[in-house]
């Protein structure tokens, strides 16, 4: 349609012509429907951040399609619920059980999301027979050994980060050792630092990282982590990153969280929110309901977690993972209250203000 000015001595007429067409050339054909710019379609969370966006996932969550379509078209990574855990995997001292990770993992490969290992070690996910066994330390760690080794030799390129140790702090920043697994270790940060170097024996390029709830809000744990860190640094254990939980609440300080997380970034190390997700249930009352105002102020949290998350050095962002995708399927209606919304998509997988809270706080 544009041919007014165009001929074989056309380019002559080069900036004339780029003139007309931004201005309008005299049309010939005055029944063309006027231009419309490609529609813009509503951005997705995975689509918007420039860092990858998780969730945390089971077999049978999965196979359900809803999850699944909300997932692939959300998420471009994820992490397993429990079926990666020790007491889903390791069955008995020389058997292993892989069909639901194996799962997780073809999954995520037919379906271009990220996995990030979660987790190889972790106070309360020791198998019964190995409890049981009771083994004195030199025992205990070759066992271990032997799991790290196995699992994470046998995902090598497939998982792209392993959570090595998860909660290994009490609230007070002191180290769980009484916890029964690990009452015979005389030095427990010596033992979980060898823990790392096998698994990046087994996997040299994996990410390998720290995990841990409330080392943002609570400054002794914060401290005690920085302090293991520093150690691992000294003695030439290999740690790629740190993962906070981030099971947070509506009433958490904002500005707590912001501090907190740009001071968890000090070491230089990645940062991952880990398992997020944000209560609402304040009083773990069972006349709650889950009001406009509610669902506001929830999504202005999920707009202060991202913002401050994005406020950190682009190169230690590691991702975001939400601990679930649709409050259909939350642990929190077990461990805080039946009546919970912590999550980004309804129970009929409809996204949340949540959702649009999150997306307000990607860059
Ligand atoms: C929880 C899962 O959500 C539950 O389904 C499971 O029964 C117990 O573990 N911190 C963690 C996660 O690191 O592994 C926990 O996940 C939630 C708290």
């Amino acid at each position: 349609m544009v041919h007014c000015l165009w001929g074989p001595m056309g380019w002559l007429f080069l900036p004339v012509w780029l003139f007309v067409l931004t201005t309008g050339c005299a049309k010939d054909e005055t029944t063309d429907p006027p231009v419309v710019p490609p529609v813009t379609l509503t951005k997705t969370i995975k689509g918007k951040a420039l860092f990858p966006i998780g969730a945390a996932v089971t077999v049978a969550h999965l196979k359900e399609s809803d999850f699944s379509a909300t997932l692939k078209g959300n998420f471009n990574q994820l992490s397993a619920e429990y079926e990666m855990k020790m007491s889903n995997i390791w069955t008995s001292a020389s058997a292993y059980s892989f069909s639901n990770t194996d799962y997780l993992v073809d999954y995520a490969q037919q379906n271009n999301l990220k996995v990030h290992g979660h987790t190889l070690l972790w106070y309360q996910s020791f198998p019964e027979w190995f409890i049981t066994a009771a083994y004195d330390s030199a025992n205990f760690e070759n066992s271990v050994k032997t799991y790290i080794l196995t699992v994470v030799s046998k995902y090598k390129g497939r998982i792209v980060s392993w959570d090595v140790a998860n909660e290994i702090f009490a609230d007070n920043g002191s180290l769980r050792v009484d916890a029964t697994v690990y009452k015979s270790f005389k030095d427990p940060i010596g033992f979980y630092g060898r823990c790392f170097k096998y698994a990046r024996s087994a996997d040299p390029d994996v990410k390998l990282f720290y995990n841990d709830y409330d080392q943002v809000l609570n400054g002794s744990k914060r401290n005690a982590v920085f302090n293991m860190i520093d150690r691992f640094k000294k003695e030439g254990y290999p740690i790629d990153g740190i993962g906070d939980q981030f099971h947070t609440t509506t009433w958490t300080n904002k500005t707590t969280i912001s501090s907190g997380l740009t001071d968890l970034a000090r070491k230089g190390l990645l940062i991952h929110i880990s398992e997020l997700d944000i209560r609402v249930n304040q009083d773990k009352s069972s006349s709650y309901v889950f009001t406009a105002a509610e669902m506001q102020k929830q999504a202005d949290m999920y707009a202060a977690v991202v913002a401050a998350f994005e406020s950190l050095p682009q190169s230690q962002k590691f991702a975001i993972t939400t601990w679930g995708v649709s409050d259909k399927y939350t642990w929190l209606t077990g461990w805080w209250h039946p009546l919970e919304y912590p999550l980004l998509f309804d129970k009929t997988y409809a996204k949340k203000k949540a959702y649009e809270g999150f997306l307000s706080g990607l860059k």
